[in-house]
């Protein structure tokens, strides 16, 4: 073999085995994540199979799109359900009040709180379903643990032990503890299919609300199709619900509920510091 002829072999190898075990073996998959691509595929191992098929088939756009859900707050997707809760101190810092702070938004009491985000983002949702004519209302925002006790001990005295099961979250258990989730009016089966039922089936999302638990999936969400109750998750998370997660919050909180800690310790997002008028802003870090 010629000099020449031995040195194009030896590039070759160099191209074909170092190049790939650097990028696909021991290398980082996604310049936004310190991950290898063995750790990529271990977190989505655990996913359903047609969610999993769809992240295999585009790492790239995942890992993107769960920056922009890491960067807008991933206390937005806390996972709550029958069997993971909340303390029963918890309660959200930035709680305002629906009525002094958004006077446009229909309430059914005066001391309904939400936490700030969700409720400008309701506010925007209420504004454009009046546009298109229908009017929103609020029958229940945050609730805290002590709410939540007494809403469940009720009903188990009005409708019994197996029926509040399929409706009422135990104290600790509720979305509404986080100070992001609504009810619409009115709440129960006499919201299925009203104009105000069809509209938030359509448009809720625009607004980053999100329908925690959609017809046909009561063994997954562990309740009955809640019409009427809507938690805000923001409008990245909901991008990646419905992008990658077949549209069902419930597999994507739990994912983020897994995998959250590991998402955010390898985050690595540039410190782009953007100059305005009269300060400087950093929008986006490592936290
Ligand atoms: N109705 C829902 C499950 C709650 O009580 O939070
Ligand atoms: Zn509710």
């Amino acid at each position: 073999m010629s000099r020449t002829a031995a040195h194009t072999l030896r590039l070759w190898l160099f191209l074909l085995v170092l190049v790939p075990v650097s990028l696909f073996g021991r290398g980082s998959i996604h310049p936004q994540f310190a991950m290898t691509p063995q750790e990529f595929r271990d977190m989505v191992f655990g996913l359903p199979l047609e969610v999993q098929a769809r992240v295999l088939r585009d790492p790239s756009v995942f890992l993107e799109m769960t920056a922009a859900v890491i960067e807008s707050g991933l206390e937005l997707t806390r996972h709550v359900d029958r069997t993971h809760g909340l303390s029963h101190l918890h309660t959200p810092e930035d709680l305002v009040n629906l009525l002094e702070q958004h006077p446009g938004i229909p309430v059914y009491a005066a001391d309904d709180r939400l936490a700030a985000p969700a409720a400008m983002a309701l506010q925007e949702l209420v504004d454009a379903a009046l546009q298109d004519g229908v009017r929103l209302a609020i029958s229940s925002a945050f609730r805290d643990f002590a709410m939540q006790e007494e809403l469940y001990a009720e009903h188990i005295v009005r409708f019994g032990f197996r029926a509040t099961q399929q409706l009422v979250a135990p104290p600790g258990h509720s979305e509404h503890q986080l100070g992001t989730t609504v009810d619409f009016f009115p709440v129960g089966r006499r919201f299925d299919n009203t104009p105000q039922d069809q509209w938030l089936t359509e448009h809720a999302s625009t607004f980053g609300f999100s329908m925690s638990y959609p017809p046909g999936l009561e063994d997954i969400t562990g309740y009955m199709h809640e019409s009427w109750h809507y938690r805000y998750i923001g409008r990245e998370a909901i991008a990646l619900r419905d992008r990658f997660f077949g549209g069902v919050q419930f597999h994507l909180t739990e994912f983020l509920f897994f995998h959250g800690d590991f998402l955010r310790e390898t985050f690595r997002a540039d410190s782009t510091v953007h100059h305005t008028d009269s300060q400087t802003v950093i929008t986006s870090r490592r936290y």
